[in-house]
C-alpha cells in the first residue's frame, strides 16, 4: 500500500515535471541586449520617427475600452479627418499596416461577382488586382508603363464599358514614384454607378489630397510615411455613400476583423454604445495620437508645402549633379518619394551599402522597377530643406564614387 502511494507520488511528479520541461534551451541571443542602430530612415518607409512619438508610444498601457483611452480614439479620428480633409463619420483606423487598409476598403465596398476596375501604375495597382481577385471580383485593369500616370480618359473609357462598383487608384504610387492626378474620378465612378477608392499609404500629408472636395468614397493610408508614427495602423475613411451602399450589403463583410460597421462601432462612429471588437494596439495609437498633434500644430497645408517645395529643390540638386529623374514629367511626380534613375555601370546595391554605413538609408526599386531606380523618401520630418538636401547630397557623393559623375 505504501509502495503504491509511493509509487503514484514518483508518477505524479515525473510526469507534471514532464509537462514544465522545455527540450528546447532558451535562445543565447535573448541574453543580450537588443541591438537598434540610429539609421536616418530615407527610403521608402518606414520614415525616421521624431522622439516624441516613441516617448508617447512608451507611456503606460490603458484598458481598450477605459474612457481616456476612448477619448484618445476620438482625438485621433478627429485629426484623421484633419488630414484627409473630411467631415465623414466613419474616419478612424484599421489595426494592420497599409495592406490592411486596402484589405477592408475591397472587403467591405464591392460584393462577390461584382467588378473592381484597377488603375494600375505599378505593384500597388497589381495588389488591390490580386485581393480583388481573392475576394471573387470581376477585376479589369487599366495599365498604363512604370514611370506614366494613369490617363483620365482610359479610366472614363473602361468605367462606361464596365460599370464597376469600385474603382481603385493609387494616389502615390510608391514603386515608380508617379502621383496620380484625382480630378474627375468621383465623377467618373459615380456617373457609372460605382464607389471611388483611393490608396495614399505613401502620399498622406506629402501632395495636395482633399477626399471630400474630390468626392472620394473610402481612403486608406498608413502611419509609417508622412506621418513619421511607426507601421501598425492603416487610417481610413467611408463617404456616407460608401457606408450607405456596405449597409445595403447582400452578403455580409467576409472578414468580422475589417468590417467597416464593426470597426465603426468600435471607434465611436455610429453613435451607439460601443461594443468590444478586438483589442487595439493600444501604443500604436498614442503614437498616432502624436503624430497627428505635431501636424495640427504645424498645419496639413504647410506640411504640403514643405514636401513641394523640397521636392523643387531636389530635382535642381540632383539634375545638376548629373542624374535623371525616372519620372520624366514634374508635375506626374510624388512630392515626397523620388525616383532617380540608376545611372550606367553604377551598382544600386553597392551604393545602398556605403550609405547604410554612413548611418542612412535609401531604397532601390520594387517589383519591375528593381535594379532601375534609386527611391528617396523625404517624409515628414524628413522634407526639412537642409535636412533632405545634406543626405542627398551624401547620395550624390556615393554615387559619383561609384560612377566618376
Ligand atoms: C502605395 C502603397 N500602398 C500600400 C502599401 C502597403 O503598406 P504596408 O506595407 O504598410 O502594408 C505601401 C507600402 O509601401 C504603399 O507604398
Amino acid at each position: 500500500m505504501i509502495a503504491r502511494r509511493f509509487l503514484s507520488f514518483h508518477q505524479r511528479v515525473f510526469t507534471s515535471s514532464l509537462r514544465v520541461m522545455s527540450s528546447i534551451p532558451p535562445p543565447e541571443c535573448l541574453f543580450k541586449d537588443i541591438n537598434i542602430p540610429n539609421r536616418q530612415l530615407f527610403g521608402p518607409g518606414p520614415s525616421t520617427m521624431p522622439q516624441v512619438i516613441g516617448s508617447t508610444q512608451a507611456q503606460p498601457l490603458l484598458g481598450h475600452l477605459h474612457p481616456e483611452f476612448v477619448e484618445i480614439m476620438s482625438q485621433v479620428r478627429l485629426g484623421l479627418q484633419y488630414v484627409f480633409k473630411t467631415r465623414n463619420a466613419y474616419t478612424l483606423a484599421v489595426s494592420g499596416t497599409g495592406h490592411a487598409g486596402m484589405e477592408a476598403a475591397i472587403l467591405n465596398l464591392a460584393e462577390r461577382g461584382e467588378t473592381l476596375l484597377v488603375a494600375k501604375a505599378g505593384i500597388w495597382g497589381q495588389r488591390a488586382a490580386d485581393l480583388g481577385r481573392r475576394l471573387g471580383l470581376k477585376v479589369e485593369v487599366v495599365e498604363v508603363g512604370d514611370g506614366q500616370i494613369v490617363p483620365l480618359s482610359a479610366i472614363e473609357e473602361a468605367a462606361t464599358r464596365v460599370k464597376p462598383a469600385v474603382i481603385f487608384v493609387c494616389h502615390g504610387e510608391s514603386s515608380t514614384g508617379i502621383a496620380q492626378p484625382l480630378e474627375g474620378l468621383s465623377k467618373i465612378a459615380h456617373d457609372n454607378g460605382g464607389l471611388l477608392l483611393v490608396d495614399t499609404v505613401a502620399s498622406l500629408g506629402g501632395a495636395p489630397f482633399d477626399m471630400d472636395a474630390l468626392g472620394v468614397d473610402c481612403v486608406y493610408s498608413a502611419t509609417q510615411k508622412v506621418l513619421n508614427a511607426p507601421p501598425g495602423l492603416a487610417p481610413i475613411s467611408f463617404s456616407d455613400r460608401a457606408i450607405q451602399k456596405i449597409k445595403k450589403r447582400k452578403e455580409r463583410v467576409a472578414s468580422f476583423y475589417f468590417d467597416a460597421l464593426e470597426l465603426g462601432n468600435y471607434w465611436g462612429c455610429d453613435g451607439e454604445m460601443r461594443r468590444y471588437h478586438h483589442t487595439a494596439p493600444i501604443s500604436t495609437v498614442y503614437a498616432l495620437r502624436e503624430a497627428l498633434a505635431i501636424i495640427a500644430k504645424k498645419g496639413i497645408d504647410t506640411l504640403i508645402q514643405q514636401h513641394l517645395d523640397t521636392a523643387t529643390g531636389l530635382y535642381s540638386q540632383l539634375g545638376e549633379a548629373g542624374l535623371s529623374m525616372f519620372v520624366e514629367r514634374k508635375e506626374d511626380r510624388l512630392p515626397c518619394l523620388h525616383t532617380v534613375k540608376v545611372p550606367e555601370g553604377v551598382d544600386w546595391k553597392g551604393v545602398q551599402t556605403a550609405l547604410f554605413q554612413q548611418g542612412i538609408e535609401f531604397a532601390g526599386g520594387l517589383g519591375a522597377t528593381t535594379g532601375k531606380i534609386f527611391r528617396i523618401g523625404t517624409f515628414g520630418q524628413n522634407s526639412e530643406p537642409e535636412k533632405a538636401k545634406e543626405v542627398v547630397n551624401k547620395f550624390i557623393q556615393v554615387v559619383k564614387e561609384q560612377s566618376k559623375l
